[in-house]
Order: C-alpha cells, then structure tokens, then sequence
C-alpha cells in the first residue's frame, strides 16, 4: 500500500523529469536484498561483540549490563530517576506499588555549552537540578534510592558502576570518558555539601529503561528499541552466550545485553548502502566516523538526510524552479518533526507541507513541489525503519523465542505516522518463519525502568546489610 502511495506521488509528472528525481534518490531506496544482508552483517557483528577474544575491536560492543531479570510486580516504594541523554535532562519522583506507578518529573534545559563543556560543568549543573527539584518537592530529609538513564555508551562494573567509553549523539564534554559516570555525579553532589542523602543505586541505558518499563506488564518483553535522537536496542541473553561476562552464574542465568548498535558500521561494513548524503552528514558531525548505523536511523539527523537530498534536486531544478532559500541551505535547519509533519499532511491540500515551506522562506512552489518533498521524506524514513527492522529481525531470529514483546522508546517512534507500520512489515518479513512479534509503545520507560532498577538494588543491598 505505502509503495503506491509513494508512486501516486509522482503521477502524472513527466517520465523525463521522473527519471531525474529518480536517479538522484535511487541510492536511498534499498532492496530486499540490501535489507537481508544488513541483517546477517549485524549478526556477525553481535557475535563479535560478546566474544572476548574480538571484543575489543568490535564496533557493536554488546555490554553486559547487570541487569539479570525483569520486574516482578512486586517493587514499591519512592524513588528518585535521573534521565540525560536525548535533548533534555528530567529529574523524577516516582512511586512503584504493585503494577501501579505514577511519577512526576520536571525537565531541565542542558545548554548547548554545557554539553560540549567540561564534565565537572555537567555534573554541578545536574546536581543542581537534582538540589532544585528536591526542594520543590521537600525531599532533603528522606533517604531515596536513586536511579540514572544514561543513555550512552558504557562499559558497566556492576549496576552502580558505568564507564563511559565515547559519547554519542549532541554530547562531547572533556574528561567524562574513561570515567565512572556514578563517581562524577557524587562528586558533584559532594562538592555542593548539601545533598548528602542522595546516592545513585544503578546506572540503566534508555533501551532497558524501554524494555523493564514494558516487562512490567508484557511478561514476554525481552527487547528493548529506542528510536529517538539516537537508536540503540538491548535483549535477554543466555549467560552462556556471554562469553565476556565476568559476574556470577547464579539463576536467572540470563543477561541484559546493551548492545549499542548505533556503532554498527564504523568499520566501514555499512559503506555498500551509503549516500553521498550520509557521508556529507558524517563528515559534518561532531563523531565522523562513529554511529554509521545510528546515522542513518535516528531522528538527530534525519531532517538533515531530507535537506540534503532536497537541496540535490533544487540545484538540479527538479525543485522550487532552482531557488533556494538562506534556510534550505543551512545545516539543521530542516528538522525531524517536518519529515513527521509532511509524512502525515493531507494529499489533496498539502497544508502543513506548505506552511513549512513558508517557514523556510521557500517563495515559489507549486503542488508538485508538495509532492516530491514528501516523495524524498517517505524514501529517508522508510530506509530508517527498514534498516532497524534489519537489526531488530536479526535479534529476534538469535533469541529464537516464539513471541516476543519489543518495547519501544523515542521521540521518532512515537511522532512519525508510518514508522510503526513500515517497521511491522519490514520485520514479519525478515522474520524466521515460526516466530512472532509485538511492537509496543514504552511510556516514560527511562524512569520507568530506573526506578524499576533501583528497587531491585535496593532490596539486594538491604539483604546483603542484614
Ligand atoms: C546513542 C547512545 C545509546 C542510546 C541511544 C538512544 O546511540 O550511544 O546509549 O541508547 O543513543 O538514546
């Protein structure tokens, strides 16, 4: 349905001037088989990152994350969860009895200089955040356990010990990397002196915030996917697959395994499908070269995927009789949201589609102008989805489970109107024929599945104090 909705979009456009669009859009339309061999790509390099002897040189590096089981329904109690790591900073409260929870959370803006500052700079500005927030809602004299979603990648130590080997996405502040993420907060929090009760129990990435949060009420969840700023997926693995790992053997034999997937491709393993847009937007980043996969996924550069590809035909004269605009012309400029905008505007008027032209300060456009824009959005979002049905489908056929619950987080998830479905399809498709899947929406997994965590460590640190 959706690939005729793709060609109705160029009905009735002279086939000379299709053949141009075409031509210079064909590299983001990928077949089968493209799809097929991404899978059995990210299997080898699945493989790679949870064998020690390859470990070190993988660039899906598969963390164990000392996470062992699912919520069992049975945590309650208070808790504090932090969450950094898309493109704002949240402090929570939240309250766990039985299946119910509720929270509330305030957001705190991190400043574009602070994110690219020093890591001292970071880690004072949360615990203001934190001191701020505790003083709204009088908790300076309770002793709350407190969980942190970190979502970047980390080497973990333990559930309250995480390394972080390299930032991703918008981050890049010195003299954080190599470090435990939970030392630098408490020294911050130590420094302010005012804060003394407040210690973080364990350190989760989103996509097991996603997956803990789903769990919670999908017993079968064993997957946990963000697509947001960045894309990243966690699963249930068999300790014996593990070979890295070094904690105990003790039941659940299982493991939380962050696989940190957005790296996939840094070794070049990817370049047989990129775009002369994806390198540009390599090229361009703050981590060239890092996050191949992520790249070509995730909502921070989307948008910018779009802009690109539109700008191509508009030097062309394929697009807005060749005129540009200060703004098409200026890096970032096209956000995410407007590929999520004009994917889901009305065909016979192009309303939004229009409106975001006028935003851009696009002068001259007719109806066909609607038409391809939204032709070159459908083509950058539908790779997107396909590429993380590739990864996804790859995890499901290794865990081989019958039916399993992928919990899914993220802001490009959520707000996009087919990336849900495209993803359904694309998935049924490269699954092995036995197996079956649900994709469900996580709410609030990141303090969800925080707190969810911090339970846990709570109890198994009072059981082991008595
Ligand atoms: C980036 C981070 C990863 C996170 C993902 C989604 O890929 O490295 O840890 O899970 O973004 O937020």
């Amino acid at each position: 349905l959706r690939n005729e909705e793709i060609s109705s979009l160029l009905r009735g456009i002279p086939a000379a001037f299709v053949d141009k669009v075409e031509n210079i859009l064909r590299p983001l339309d990928l077949t089968d088989e493209r799809y097929r061999q991404v899978m059995d790509l990210m299997r080898q390099n699945l493989d790679a990152g949870l064998h020690p002897d390859t470990h070190a040189t993988a660039n899906v590096k598969c963390f164990p994350t000392y996470v062992r089981s699912v919520p069992d329904g049975s945590e309650n109690g208070d808790f504090l969860a932090l969450d950094l790591g898309g493109t704002n900073f949240r402090v929570l409260l939240i309250n766990l009895n039985g299946q119910e929870v509720t929270m509330e959370s305030k957001i705190y803006i991190i400043p574009q200089h602070i994110m690219l500052g020093s890591g001292d700079q970071l880690f004072d500005h949360i615990a203001d955040c934190i001191f701020k927030f505790m003083c709204d809602h009088q908790l300076h004299d309770r002793r709350l356990p407190l969980g942190f979603t970190f979502s970047f990648p980390c080497r973990q130590e333990g559930l309250d010990r995480a390394i972080l080997t390299t930032w991703t996405k918008g981050f890049k502040c010195a003299g954080v990397e190599g470090n435990d993420i939970v030392e630098l907060l408490h020294a911050a929090i130590d420094r302010r002196g005012d804060m003394k009760n407040v210690r973080c129990l364990a350190v989760i990435n989103d996509t097991v915030g996603a997956l803990m949060s789903c769990a919670h009420s999908a017993r079968n969840c064993a997957v946990g996917l963000i697509l947001g700023t960045g894309t990243n997926a966690c699963y249930i693995e068999d300790l014996h697959n593990v070979k890295t790992w070094d904690g105990d053997y003790n039941e659940p034999k299982q493991v939380l395994i962050n696989t940190e997937w957005g790296a996939f491709g840094n070794d070049g393993c990817l370049d047989f499908i990129l775009t002369d847009f994806d390198k540009s937007i390599d090229k361009h980043s703050i981590n060239p070269g890092k996050q191949i996969y992520e790249k070509m996924i995730s909502g921070m550069y989307m948008g910018e995927i779009a802009r690109l590809a539109i700008e191509r035909l508009r030097k062309h004269n394929l697009l807005f009789e060749g005129e540009g605009s200060y703004h098409l012309s200026t890096r970032g400029r096209f956000y995410t949201k407007y590929v999520s905008e004009i994917e889901g505007d009305d065909v016979d008027n192009f309303t939004v589609t229009k409106q975001i032209f006028e935003e851009l300060e696009l002068s001259t456009h007719t109806e066909q102008d609607c038409r391809l824009v939204r032709h070159v959005c459908s083509l950058v979002s539908k790779r997107a989805a396909y590429l993380a049905s590739a990864g996804i489908a790859c995890l499901l056929n290794k865990m081989g489970r019958r039916d399993t619950t992928v919990g899914v987080d993220g802001s490009l998830y959520r707000f996009h109107p087919f990336f849900h479905d495209l993803m359904m399809e694309k998935i049924t498709q490269l699954l092995k024929p036995n197996l079956k899947f649900k994709l469900m929406l996580s709410h609030d997994g990141s303090g969800k599945g925080a707190a969810l965590v911090a339970a846990v460590a709570a109890r198994l640190r009072k059981e082991a104090e008595d």
